[in-house]
């Protein structure tokens, strides 16, 4: 059935942040005793984080989004087998940093998009660090040996939260002091956490520096909403014809949030309000109103803060008057999928003009009904964004595989159908 205009209302919730999620799990398996966790987003990915946790040693679950309690270690052990961390790039890669640190030896394997992805991004600094990766350095699956390591400066050529966190918690792990810079500031929720323990991180110049002075203790979290499964309602709310959203409790960290910035410019409207902090994470409602939208211009500088949101910008570029560029959009091609291809290539095979030039990104808005397949690849923000362009008025889009959205967003369709109101 094409779907009709629809008018979007109410108060809702999105899952925890999947960054803020794996990180809380990943501290806990640190802290010597018992933490306890709200909030988690209980998706396929943070349960890889989870299931690789136990095996190294942690002891709690199941998973929950109500509360979850875990004991850590700050010894690990050696795994009886080797660990699968799935979809999630954020596991592996993490993870390789925590074990930096670690006198134990550990194999690291994947799915399918996950093996594809590079590795040698972390997997050099941490060598340097005294890293040990006897099988190959490049892809998953890979073995590592930690132990003893020596301080680092790094300089990566990428901006990446997972670079740097990898970095970080190799330095917590294996107690020596590391700095690291990045062409642009990406996600601070490392930084973060560790000033949470009491740990001195510093951001000065373009530089962060953490020297460990002290220990991570069995803590208390609660996780907000996460902000890159927002954006999805958030969109649908745009370009729905009538109607306001509310979405309570959602993360609004600034290195996050560049969405926020580039939907004012397209002339849309949504703000958050009521900001309070919850364990060191800026935190806020999200209202968000339809809109007439207009085309956008996205510079590479800002591509950091929305890395995960490119997508869903994509396709509201693709109902917005006028024609969209988004610039420096390399990074998009190593994610779960070569998203920056896969965006332009279902843009368009339903109906629309979009075209990649380099890291660039072209789409010109239509007000055309959509009608045609989407191939996701099984990533899940391809799904999703795909998904909420369905909503729009006359839509006939079939994506080939929404279940995929289980790795960030459980109860997505669901939630999805949940924001526009019954026809009367
Ligand atoms: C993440 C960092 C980003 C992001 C990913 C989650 C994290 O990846 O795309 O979804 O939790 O640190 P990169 O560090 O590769 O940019």
């Amino acid at each position: 059935m094409p779907s009709t205009a629809r008018q979007v209302g109410g108060t809702h919730r999105v899952p925890g942040d999947k960054s803020i999620s794996h990180r809380a799990i990943m501290f806990a398996a640190l802290a010597p005793g018992r933490s306890v966790l709200r909030g988690l987003l209980p998706s396929l990915d943070v349960a890889s984080t989870l299931e690789l946790m136990k095996a190294l040693g942690a002891q709690g679950g199941p998973l929950s989004a109500d509360k979850m309690t875990l004991i850590g270690s700050r010894r690990w052990r050696n795994p009886d087998r080797v660990l699968d961390c799935g979809n999630s790039g954020t596991t592996a890669r993490l993870c390789l940093g925590l074990l930096a640190g670690h006198p134990i030896t550990v194999t690291l394997t994947g799915d399918a998009s996950l093996i594809r992805r590079p590795m040698r991004r972390v997997t050099q600094p941490l060598a340097m660090m005294g890293a040990r990766f006897p099988a190959g350095d490049g892809h998953l699956p890979l073995a590592i040996h930690g132990g003893q390591l020596a301080p680092i400066h790094w300089d990566s050529p990428v901006a990446s939260a997972q670079i740097k966190s990898a970095i970080l918690l190799a330095g917590l792990t294996g107690q020596v002091p590391v700095s690291i810079t990045e062409p642009m500031v990406s996600r601070d929720h490392t930084e973060r956490m560790l000033r949470c323990f009491g740990f001195d991180v510093s951001t000065a110049d373009g530089r962060v520096t953490f020297a460990p002075n002290g220990s991570v203790e069995p803590f208390e979290m609660s996780i907000p909403g996460d902000p890159s499964s927002a954006v999805f309602l958030a969109a649908a709310a745009l370009m729905s014809s009538a109607g306001e959203l509310r979405i309570d409790r959602v993360g609004c960290n600034s290195t996050r949030i560049g969405f926020v910035n580039v939907i004012e410019r397209m002339g849309g409207r949504l703000r958050f309000e009521s900001i309070t902090e919850l364990n060191g994470e800026p935190v806020g409602d999200l209202i968000v109103t339809a809109s007439e939208l207009r085309s956008v211009a996205v510079s590479a500088r800002e591509v950091p803060a929305l890395i995960d949101e490119v997508p869903m910008l994509a396709c509201l570029a693709a109902r917005a008057a006028g024609e969209s560029r988004f610039e420096g959009l390399a990074e998009l091609r190593v994610k779960e999928s070569d998203r920056l291809e896969l965006v332009a290539r279902n843009l368009q095979g339903i109906g629309v003009t979009a075209s990649v030039s380099g890291d660039q990104l072209t789409v010109v808005g239509t007000d055309k009904p959509l009608a045609g397949h989407v191939q996701t690849a099984g990533d899940h923000r391809i799904a999703m964004a795909f998904a909420v362009l369905g909503t729009t008025p006359g839509a006939r889009i079939v994506v080939d595989d929404l279940s995929c959205a289980d790795v960030s967003f459980p109860d997505f369709a669901a939630t999805l159908n949940s924001i526009f109101m019954a026809r009367s």
